[in-house]
C-alpha cells in the first residue's frame, strides 16, 4: 500500500477502535454488570409499585431521557457519509501556473499520493431535524478533511452566493426564514410573510433569491448537486505569498433537479428521499464522486472586477476566471451510528490547515465566530473535538486537560507554559516549519461600522443568472415566485418584491411574476434605485454622521 492508502486507513482505523458490534454478546448495564431481565422493572410484590433501587431501570430510563441534544440552529436536517479526497496528478492550472505547490503548501491539495479521509454532511437549512428532504431550500455541503496537518473543514452550500453580505445580518435572516415565533409555522418553507418581508427590504438578497427560486433549490439527489465554498478564500505557498481562491465541487455525473410538483409529492410519500438515496447507493456499491475545482486570481485581478470579491452575494464568473479541477472526492462508506457520526459531527469554517487562509469577506469573518459558539450550545462543552467523528488523525499536544466529558487522559503535573518543573512541554513550530502562520495581509484605515461602497450593486449578477436560463427554466422560476409570493398575505410585500427587486433584475420577469400574484404590472425601471425601509444600509458613514 502506498502512503496515501495508509492515510485513508488511519481515520478508519481510529473509528474502528470505537466501533462495536454486539452480535452474540451478553446484555450488560453501562457499568458492565450482566443483566438478567430488561423487560420488567423491580417491584415490591407481584402487582406492587416499582422500587427505587432498580439500577437497571434507572440507568435505562436516564439514558433514554437524555438521548437528544439540541438540533443545529440551522442545517438541522442532514445526512453524512465517509470517503476520501485525492488530488490529481499534474492538474491543468492554465497558462499562469505550473503546479499547485506554487500556490499552496497544503499537502491535502497537492500530493496525488495522499488519499485524505473525509466525512461529508449534506443538509437542508431551514427545516428541523425531522423535516422533509425535498423542500425548496439551499443545501449545505460540508466536508471535513482529516489531513495529516490537522482537520480542514470546507463548509459550503450548493448555491455559489449567499443571501446577505455581513454576518451581523444572519440572525435576522434566520429569524425571518424559520417558523414564525408566535405559532411556529410554517415548517421548512420560505412561503410566508416574514421571509418575503425581510427579502423585499434587502436588495442585496436578490441574486440569491433567483437561485433559490430555480431548480438549484430542488436537487434530485445529494450526489447530483454542486457545492461551493461561497466566500473568497486564500491559498498561501511556502514563501508566504497568497492568491485568492474560490472552491467548487462538481458531481461526476452532473447535476439533476426535481420539478416542484415532484418535490411536493415526494415530500409526502417519502420525506427521507435524499437521505435514503445517499445511503442506498453507497450500500449497493456505487460511490458518488465530486471533482474539486478552484478559481485562482490575485489581488490585481480582483481589483479589475466590477464587483467586490469580498462580497458573498457575487460569483466570480467562469468567463473571467476558469474553474480548474484539482482532485476528486469519493464517498464510499455509510455511517454505522447516525447520532454518533452525522449528528455529532461539528464543522467550522475556521478549521483550516497551513496553506489555506481566510479573506476579509465580512460574512466569512462572522462565521469564524459563530460555529464554535453554537457548538458550545449544541454539545454543552468545549470537548466535542474529542468525539471520534471530530477527532483529527494528526497528533495533538497542548495544555488542555479538563472540561465536561474530557476523554483524553494526559500524564504529568504541568499544564501550563512556560514551566520549569520538568514535564515535557509541546514545542511551538519554529517559523517556516509547518506551524500555521496567518497570511500577513497589510491593513490600514479607520475602524468603522459600515458597508463598503463596493458592495452596493445588487442586480447585475441576478440579471446575468436570469439571462442564462432557458425558457423552461425561466418559467420554473416564475412559477416558483407565484407559489411562494402567492402565500404572502400582505400585498405591500408582494409589491416590493416585484417593484423594488425583480423589476431591477429584468422588467419582463417582473411583469410575469406580477400577473400571477395580483400585483399591478411594474413600470420600466428608472435610474432611481428604490429605498423602501433600508436607507440605513445604503448610507455611507459620512452620510450617517
Ligand atoms: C451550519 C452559522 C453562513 C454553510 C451552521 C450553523 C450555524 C451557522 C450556527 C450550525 C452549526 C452547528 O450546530 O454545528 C452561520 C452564520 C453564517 C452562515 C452565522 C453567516 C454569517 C453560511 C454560509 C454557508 C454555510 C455562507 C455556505 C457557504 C453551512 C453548512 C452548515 C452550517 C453547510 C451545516 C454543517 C453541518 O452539516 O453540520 N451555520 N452560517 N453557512 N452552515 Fe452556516
Amino acid at each position: 500500500a502506498h502512503e496515501g492508502e495508509t492515510d485513508e486507513n488511519s481515520k478508519q482505523e481510529q473509528l474502528e477502535e470505537v466501533r462495536e458490534n454486539a452480535e452474540g454478546e451478553q446484555l450488560t448495564t453501562d457499568h458492565g454488570v450482566k443483566v438478567s431481565d430488561t423487560d420488567n422493572s423491580l417491584k415490591a410484590s407481584e402487582r406492587g409499585p416499582t422500587i427505587m433501587e432498580d439500577f437497571h431501570f434507572r440507568e435505562k430510563m436516564t439514558q433514554f431521557d437524555h438521548e437528544s441534544i439540541p438540533e443545529r440552529v440551522v442545517h438541522a436536517r442532514g445526512s453524512g457519509v465517509h470517503g476520501y479526497f485525492q488530488p490529481y496528478e499534474d492538474p491543468d492550472l492554465g497558462d499562469e501556473y505550473d503546479d499547485l505547490e506554487e500556490l499552496t503548501k497544503a499537502k491535502v491539495l497537492t500530493d496525488p499520493d495522499q488519499k485524505t479521509p473525509v466525512f461529508t454532511r449534506f443538509s437542508t437549512v431551514v427545516g428541523s431535524r425531522g423535516s422533509a428532504d425535498t423542500v425548496r431550500d439551499v443545501r449545505g455541503f460540508a466536508t471535513k478533511f482529516y489531513t495529516e496537518e490537522g482537520n480542514w473543514d470546507l463548509v459550503g452550500n450548493n448555491i455559489p452566493v449567499f443571501f446577505i453580505q455581513d454576518a451581523m445580518e444572519f440572525p435576522d435572516l434566520v429569524h425571518a426564514i424559520k417558523p414564525e415565533p408566535d405559532d411556529a409555522t410554517p415548517q421548512a418553507s420560505a412561503a410566508h410573510d416574514t421571509f418575503w418581508d425581510f427579502a423585499s427590504l434587502k436588495p442585496e438578497i436578490t441574486h440569491m433569491i433567483m437561485w433559490v427560486l430555480s431548480g438549484r433549490a430542488l436537487p434530485r439527489a445529494y450526489r447530483m448537486m454542486q457545492g461551493f465554498g461561497v466566500h473568497t478564500f486564500r491559498l498561501v505557498n511556502e514563501e508566504g505569498d497568497a492568491k485568492f481562491v474560490k472552491f467548487h465541487w462538481t458531481p461526476k455525473y452532473d447535476t439533476s433537479q426535481l420539478v416542484w410538483d415532484e418535490t411536493q409529492k415526494i415530500a409526502g410519500k417519502n420525506p427521507d428521499f435524499n437521505r435514503m438515496d445517499l445511503y442506498d447507493v453507497i450500500e449497493e456499491g456505487y460511490e458518488p464522486e465530486f471533482e474539486l475545482g478552484v478559481q485562482i486570481f490575485d489581488e490585481d485581478e480582483a481589483e479589475e472586477f466590477d464587483f467586490d470579491v469580498l462580497d458573498p452575494t457575487k460569483i466570480v464568473p467562469e468567463s473571467e476566471v476558469p474553474v480548474q479541477p484539482i482532485g476528486k472526492m469519493v464517498l464510499n462508506e455509510t455511517p454505522d451510528n447516525f447520532f454518533a457520526e452525522v449528528e455529532q459531527v461539528a464543522f467550522h469554517p475556521g478549521n483550516v490547515v497551513p496553506g489555506i487562509d481566510f479573506s476579509n469577506d465580512p460574512l466569512l469573518q462572522g462565521r469564524l465566530f459563530s460555529y464554535q459558539d453554537t457548538q458550545l450550545n449544541r454539545f454543552g462543552s468545549a470537548n466535542w473535538d474529542e468525539i471520534p467523528i471530530n477527532r483529527p488523525i494528526a497528533e495533538r499536544h497542548n495544555n488542555q486537560r479538563a472540561g465536561f466529558m474530557r476523554q483524553e487522559i494526559n500524564e504529568g503535573k504541568a499544564s501550563y507554559k512556560p514551566n520549569s518543573i520538568g514535564d515535557d512541554q509541546p514545542e511551538e513550530a519554529p517559523e517556516g516549519e509547518g506551524g500555521y502562520e496567518h497570511y500577513a495581509e497589510k491593513i490600514s484605515g479607520e475602524k468603522i461600522r459600515n458597508r463598503s461602497e463596493s458592495f452596493m450593486e445588487h442586480f447585475d449578477q441576478a440579471r446575468l443568472f436570469w439571462n442564462s436560463m432557458t425558457e423552461p427554466e425561466k418559467q420554473n422560476i416564475v412559477d416558483a415566485a407565484h407559489f411562494e409570493l402567492g402565500k404572502v398575505d400582505r400585498m405591500e410585500i408582494r409589491e416590493r418584491m416585484v417593484y423594488d427587486l425583480f423589476n431591477n433584475v429584468d422588467h419582463e420577469f417582473a411583469k410575469r411574476v406580477a400577473e400571477g400574484i395580483g400585483v399591478e404590472p411594474p413600470e420600466e425601471p428608472g435610474d432611481q434605485m428604490p429605498t423602501h425601509g433600508r436607507e440605513d444600509s445604503r448610507l455611507s458613514i459620512e452620510q450617517r454622521r
